[in-house]
Parts: structure tokens; C-alpha cells; sequence
């Protein structure tokens, strides 16, 4: 087995490459004067397993690319089987056609990398309307989860916590770490009556005043949903207020707007390399490698 990544995740790679003591090589990815991609392996893959560890974020296009670019590269070097360890999966919120004329962008990147990756492997990816990676994949997948991770971050650290998932779609999170945590929890639901007015409300009503409130999402973006939740949680009298989010991805100075917010924390995985990172899934994706490597 080698390791390598593709410009993003590269910590991650290094740390898995010397947990599972295996060689970790780097690729050299540059540009021509015109912008053509240049690349190149600095290992003989020939007859081996590549682990290319790779979130697709920063620039999704870009890491996609070249996720592309280093599997059809490595099949051709003689390469028995390319796996990609993607942390944090983009595209998959755009997961139907939203408007007449819009791209399912979710089903495109499945569709490439269907065609030059074996494997994939990736963290609490945003399943909404898919049941599962198989209705986009037709390569082997296999889901991680941080939940547990998440659970014992806030069992250690949070004295007294109720868990809100900020929208319905983040009851897959909640639910289950507040299950871990063995605390209550509720989801927001927005109802819009009109291009300005949007209320939310509890689904389940809980009390969250003295409690400290831990909102908890799959992605952090622009930080909208996130601060939404927090004015709720600040109104029912929270005494504080986390926000833990597994991929953090703070565009639009999205991590400044919520410490402007008033969140007393906020917290993500390194799923994404960012300094809000505190809770570190390597040992899962170790684990995944460590069968990887037992089947063979
Ligand atoms: C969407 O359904 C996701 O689960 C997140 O809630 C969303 O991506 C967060 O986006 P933003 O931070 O831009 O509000």
C-alpha cells in the first residue's frame, strides 16, 4: 500500500501513512506557463494499492480533478487498485434538479470517479434525498462516521448539554450523539411565509435555558444555518452556546461571522484542515485501512 494526497488533506495522509506504517509519497502536482495540469508520482505504484487522501475542499473542482488526474495515472503506472479516502465529499447536497436546466453535480462526480477509482471511503457524507452512496456509486463505498468521536468530544468536555440539530436534515446527527452523549435533543424546522420572513421553531420542544446548547451539523458553509440556531438557543436562555460541525468549510468569512455571533465555541473535525479542528478521525479511517489491507 503507498499513501499519497492530491493537495488538500495532506496532514491527515502523513499521520494515517506512519500509523499504518506504510510509505507515504508525495505527488508532484504543478501547472504549464498555460495552465495544463502537470503530474507526477514519485513511487513505483506498479502492483500496489494507492490510497489517495483527499477532501474536496478548498476549490471542489480542482480537487476533483486531480483526484481524476492520479487514478487514471496510477491505473495506467500498473497500479492494482486505486482507493480514495475522501474525508469530506463534495457535491453532494446538489442531489436533484433543483430548477429546470440545473446540473445534478452530485451524480456528475460519481459518474468520473465511478469510472477510474475501486473504492471509496468517506466521512458522514450529506445523504438527504440519496439512501445511500450505492444510488450515486457503483464502486464499493463505505461510510464513516464521527458521531462517536463527536459524543465522547462533548461527554468529556460539556457539563450540562442539550444537542440541536439546526434543520431537519441534521436529525441523522443529532439524534444519534445526543444518544452517545445520553442528553436530550431537537431539530429546528424553518417554515418561510415569505421571501423575508422565515420562523423556526423546535420539533420537539426541549428546555435550553441554563443548558449548554451544542449545535451540531454535518457542514459548516457560510455559518447561516448555524448562527440561525444560535439566535434561537440565545433567546430560549442557553447559558452557552457550541457549534460542532464535522466538515468545516467557513466560506464568506463564514468563522469570523459566527464568533461575531456569540457562539462560546465552535469546533469541527479534521476532516477539513482548519484550526478549529479538535477532534481527529484518523483512527477511523486507519481502521477502514487496516481491513483494506487484511483482505488481501
Ligand atoms: C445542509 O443541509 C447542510 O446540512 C448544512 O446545514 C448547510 O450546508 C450549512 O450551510 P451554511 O453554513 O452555508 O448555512
Amino acid at each position: 500500500m503507498i499513501i499519497t494526497s492530491c493537495g488538500n488533506s495532506k496532514q491527515l495522509a502523513l499521520r494515517i501513512a506512519r500509523k499504518l506504517n506504510v510509505t507515504y509519497s508525495p505527488l508532484t502536482i504543478s501547472a504549464f506557463p498555460d495552465g495544463d495540469t502537470y503530474l507526477k508520482f514519485n513511487a513505483v505504484v506498479k502492483g500496489k494499492d494507492l490510497v489517495l487522501v483527499q477532501s474536496f475542499q478548498p476549490s471542489p473542482e480542482k480537487s476533483l480533478l486531480s483526484v481524476i488526474w492520479a487514478a487514471e495515472t496510477a491505473k495506467d503506472l500498473g497500479a492494482k487498485r486505486v482507493i480514495l479516502v475522501a474525508p469530506y465529499l463534495a457535491y453532494l447536497r446538489q442531489d436533484k434538479r433543483f430548477h429546470p436546466g440545473e446540473a445534478v453535480s452530485s451524480r456528475i462526480m460519481a459518474k468520473h470517479l465511478n469510472s477510474c477509482i475501486n473504492k471509496i471511503v468517506t466521512l458522514d457524507p450529506h445523504l438527504h434525498r440519496y439512501r445511500s452512496l450505492k444510488d450515486i456509486f457503483t464502486i464499493s463505498t463505505v461510510k464513516l462516521t464521527a458521531n462517536k468521536l463527536i459524543g465522547h468530544y462533548i461527554q468529556n468536555r460539556i457539563k450540562d448539554p442539550v444537542i440541536i440539530g439546526p434543520d431537519w436534515e441534521s436529525y441523522q446527527w443529532a439524534e444519534v450523539i445526543a444518544r452517545e452523549v445520553g442528553c436530550e435533543h431537537t431539530v429546528l424546522e424553518k417554515t418561510r411565509f415569505s421571501s423575508r420572513r422565515v420562523a423556526s421553531r423546535m420539533v420537539k420542544d426541549i428546555s435550553l435555558r441554563g443548558k449548554d446548547v451544542i449545535i451540531v451539523d454535518d457542514i459548516i458553509s457560510t455559518g447561516k444555518t448555524m448562527i440561525e440556531a444560535l439566535k434561537k438557543a440565545q433567546k430560549a436562555g442557553a447559558k452557552s452556546i457550541t457549534a460542532i460541525g464535522v466538515h468545516g468549510l467557513f466560506v464568506e468569512k463564514g468563522l469570523e461571522k459566527m464568533k461575531k455571533a456569540g457562539f462560546d465555541q465552535i469546533i469541527t473535525t479534521n476532516c477539513i484542515e482548519h484550526p478549529t479542528n479538535r477532534i481527529d478521525v484518523m483512527p477511523l479511517i486507519v481502521e477502514e485501512l487496516k481491513k483494506e489491507r487484511r483482505k488481501r
